[in-house]
Parts: structure tokens; C-alpha cells; sequence
């Protein structure tokens, strides 16, 4: 099972329109996927928990007391995945020890052994969460998202990254481009420029993802987004940037 943190500390980048996008990249690979939404705010919980089946606790026990509830997408019906979702109770994991959470989470990677992706949607504050689901995942991938002042999220990001050693950045890719707008589309190239390649030994993705209106009526509507418009920009930025991703894995 490969797992992946969607982190950038910077709010609004695009962590969990990317999470819910990748996976359905990644079921339309063929691959199975667990979601672990880790916000209190639970935006991906509301965008695609509506559709799901029954509900069941794939993390059993709790955190001090703090129940996870957790939802089956319906393991038998194809074009989706399972999602384990959050709500606002999780704010009071923030003030346990990291430590403490990446064990959680590291169990329920080791009792969801039938999914080949395990990705978590943390919130974008620093704190337990977030650190705890950097800890117990194999590597982070940082949405940054076009625009002025794009970079000074992720290298916040990258600082905690370093600081704490809690896992490798695998790589971060430009978010919501506007490709009519010169100042957007500077970010992707400067990704590549400062971070090279991943298919080069660096850290930034050579896929970037574009600005899509349909991506927040998708988001409205709690469809995913393939399946909202199968023609949607964005999605096959997505379908792009998971290609990557599986590459790198295969390498
Ligand atoms: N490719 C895109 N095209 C259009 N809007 C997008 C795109 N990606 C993200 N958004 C919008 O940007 C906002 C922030 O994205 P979100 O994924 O919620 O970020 P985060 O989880 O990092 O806070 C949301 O309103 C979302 O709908
Ligand atoms: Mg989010």
C-alpha cells in the first residue's frame, strides 16, 4: 500500500479537491483507494460522504475518547472509493501528541491491507494532524496553488518537512492555473526550476493542474469530478498527474 499526504500549510491550495481528484484517477486505474479525511472542518467528508453506502468503523477504538466515524463507499460498486470521514470532534486530536495520531493512523493502514493507495486530507494548520498524517504516510505531495504569494505556503510546508523529518516531499505540482494568466503560469515553471523533475530526482511534479469552474460545481454538487463532467480541464490534469505519481512508483 503506498500513502500519501496532501499537505501544504497554506489554506485553500487545493489538498482536497487534489485528494478527491487523484482518487478517482486512481480507481479509474483500476487501483482500490482509502481517503482519510483528517480536517474537523470535513470538507472532503461533505463533497463525497453524501453518496456513500453504509457506514461502518474502519477505525475502531478512538482517539482519547474523539470517535472517527467512518463511511464504506460501497466496495462492490466500481468508480469509487472509501472514505474514512472527519468532523469537527477531530479538532480535539490537534492537542494530542503527534506521535500518538501517526499510530492510529498507522494501524488503520495495517487493517486496510486490500487498498493499494492509502491518501489523507489533513488540515492546513500545523499541528498534530497534520505532523501525525506526514508521519504515517510514505511521502507528502504539496498542491500549490497559482497566484501570488504560491510559494511561501509550500516553503513552509518543505521547512516542516525538514525540520521534522516526518516524511520526504515526493512532489508538488501547480494548482487552479489560470493558463491565460502569465503570473500563473510562472508557478508551474518555477516549480520545475527550483525543485527539477521527479522523474529527474527532484520534487516537482511536470503536470499542473488548471483552473476549472466545473471543479466547484462538482464540489456543490458532491459528485466527483470525472464523473460531473468526464470532460472537465482539471481532470485530465489529474489523470496526468497520478500517471506520474504511478510511474514513480514502478521506478
Ligand atoms: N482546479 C480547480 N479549478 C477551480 N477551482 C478549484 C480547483 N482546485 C481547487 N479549486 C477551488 O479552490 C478552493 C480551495 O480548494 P480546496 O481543495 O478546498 O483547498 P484546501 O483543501 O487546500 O483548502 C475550493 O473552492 C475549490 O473548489
Ligand atoms: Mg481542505
Amino acid at each position: 500500500m503506498n500513502t500519501y499526504t496532501f499537505a501544504n500549510l497554506k489554506g485553500g491550495s487545493g489538498s482536497t479537491t487534489s485528494a478527491v481528484s487523484v482518487a478517482e484517477a486512481l480507481i479509474q486505474e483500476g487501483k482500490s483507494v482509502l481517503v482519510v479525511d483528517l480536517d474537523p472542518q470535513g470538507s472532503l467528508s461533505r463533497w463525497v460522504a453524501s453518496r456513500s453506502g453504509s457506514s461502518t468503523a474502519l477505525l475502531s477504538g478512538d482517539f482519547d475518547a474523539v470517535e472517527i466515524e467512518s463511511v464504506e463507499q460501497g466496495n462492490d460498486a466500481r468508480g469509487t472509493f472509501d472514505v474514512v470521514t472527519a468532523n469537527r470532534s477531530l479538532a480535539q486530536v490537534d492537542n494530542v501528541r503527534a506521535a500518538k495520531v501517526a499510530k492510529r493512523i498507522e494501524r488503520l493502514w495495517d487493517s486496510s491491507s486490500g487498498y493499494d493507495h492509502g491518501l489523507i486530507d489533513p488540515p492546513p494548520s500545523v499541528g498534530a494532524l497534520v505532523l501525525g498524517a506526514l508521519m504515517a504516510s510514505d511521502g507528502a505531495l504539496a498542491p500549490v496553488e497559482a497566484g501570488p504569494g504560491a510559494m511561501d505556503g509550500l516553503k513552509d510546508t518543505m521547512q516542516l518537512l525538514n525540520r521534522t523529518g516526518a516524511t520526504p516531499l515526493i512532489g508538488a505540482f501547480a494548482c487552479r492555473v489560470d493558463v491565460r494568466t502569465t503570473l500563473d503560469t510562472q508557478v508551474p515553471d518555477g516549480l520545475l526550476d527550483e525543485l527539477g523533475a521527479v522523474d529527474d530526482g527532484g520534487t516537482s511534479f511536470r503536470t499542473f493542474v488548471r483552473e476549472a469552474i466545473a471543479m466547484r460545481e462538482a464540489q456543490t454538487a458532491g459528485e466527483l469530478p470525472g464523473s460531473y463532467d468526464p470532460d472537465m480541464t482539471a481532470v485530465a490534469d489529474y489523470r496526468d498527474l497520478t500517471s506520474e505519481l504511478l510511474t514513480l512508483n514502478k521506478s
